[in-house]
């Protein structure tokens, strides 16, 4: 049931066609935001679009290439036409490439820096000026648990997490005089599209097993739902978090809040 947290909201979501981002999408629309959202992906951007308007929400997907900064620049510029204003942004744009510093070539890391890292700062340059008719607004950048602990062998990726959470600090330092908050979200493993994809190339005939496996390294025993991140940052944009700005939340089952190491049984505590 819904308690239309962001009612008569306007929210861009970059990344809306898939995983974290579309479950962003939907979850936004059903608490009363009216959203534009945009990634690569135009055939699932026509998708999604057409399943939530077809619910009745005034939802509209375009075509963006966020490594592209004069897409990024003309899409806003749509948005402002459209909308006037805009209250919040949800960065979720996020390409996950493998290597260690050896393995990754140069242009693997500018791509992964270029759409994980300067896709968000593109979109909160051109956000912020349309938050400033609104009277203030809410930014959400999502970031990654790898932005604190990293596993082996994605040295782009992390650096592009860890980046997003300095960044969104340095954000929320400048803008928090004119009531525009920014917040990150490190999500633990989530089963998105993207989730998937590695799944599959660890054991291409059984995706889940490896997701399954993946969930017992968090307390909660599971990974997480799309729709599990989608709420938090519905928690972060709407008034309910409206002392919070600079924070990075985990939301990771707990994966972040315990170490591997066994300590000793407490039978052996005699006092
Ligand atoms: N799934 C997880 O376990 C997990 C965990 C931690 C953080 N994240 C982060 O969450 C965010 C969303 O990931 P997801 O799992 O939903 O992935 P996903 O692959 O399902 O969705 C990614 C979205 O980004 C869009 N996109 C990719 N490249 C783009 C580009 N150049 N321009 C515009 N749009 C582009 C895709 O079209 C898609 O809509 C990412 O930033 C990811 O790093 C995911």
């Amino acid at each position: 049931m819904s308690n239309q947290l962001v009612s008569g909201a306007v929210t861009v979501v970059a990344g809306g066609s898939s995983g974290i981002g579309r479950a962003v999408v939907e979850c936004f629309a059903e608490n009363g935001s009216i959203v534009e959202f945009f990634s690569v992906d135009s055939s699932a951007n026509d998708a999604v679009a057409k399943e939530l308007v077809d619910r009745g929400y005034d939802v509209r997907g375009s075509t963006v290439d966020v490594a592209n900064p004069e897409e990024v620049k003309k899409f806003f510029d749509d948005v402002s036409r459209r909308r006037g204003r805009l209250s919040a942004l949800v960065n979720s744009v996020g390409i996950q490439r493998y290597g260690t510093a050896e393995t990754t070539s140069v242009q693997t890391w500018d791509e992964v820096l270029n759409v994980n890292l300067r896709g968000m700062f593109l979109a909160v340059k051109h956000a912020v000026p349309l938050m400033r008719i609104n009277g203030g607004g809410s930014i959400v950048n999502v970031s990654s648990g790898q932005a604190i602990a990293s596993q082996k062998n994605v040295v782009a990726y992390t650096a592009s997490k860890g980046a997003i959470v300095a960044m969104t600090r340095a954000m929320a330092v400048d803008y928090a005089a004119e009531n525009i908050r920014v917040n990150s979200v490190c999500p633990g493993s989530v089963d998105t599209p993207m989730l998937r994809e590695s799944a599959r190339s660890i054991d291409p005939d059984n995706p889940d097993r490896v997701i399954a496996e993946w969930g017992m390294g968090h307390p909660l025993g599971r990974v997480g739902e799309p729709r599990e991140i989608a709420d938090s940052i519905l928690f972060l944009v709407s008034t309910l978090s409206s002392f919070v700005t600079g924070a990075d939340l985990r939301v990771d089952g707990g994966a972040l809040a315990g170490i591997s190491l066994v300590a000793p049984s407490a039978s052996s505590d005699s006092a």
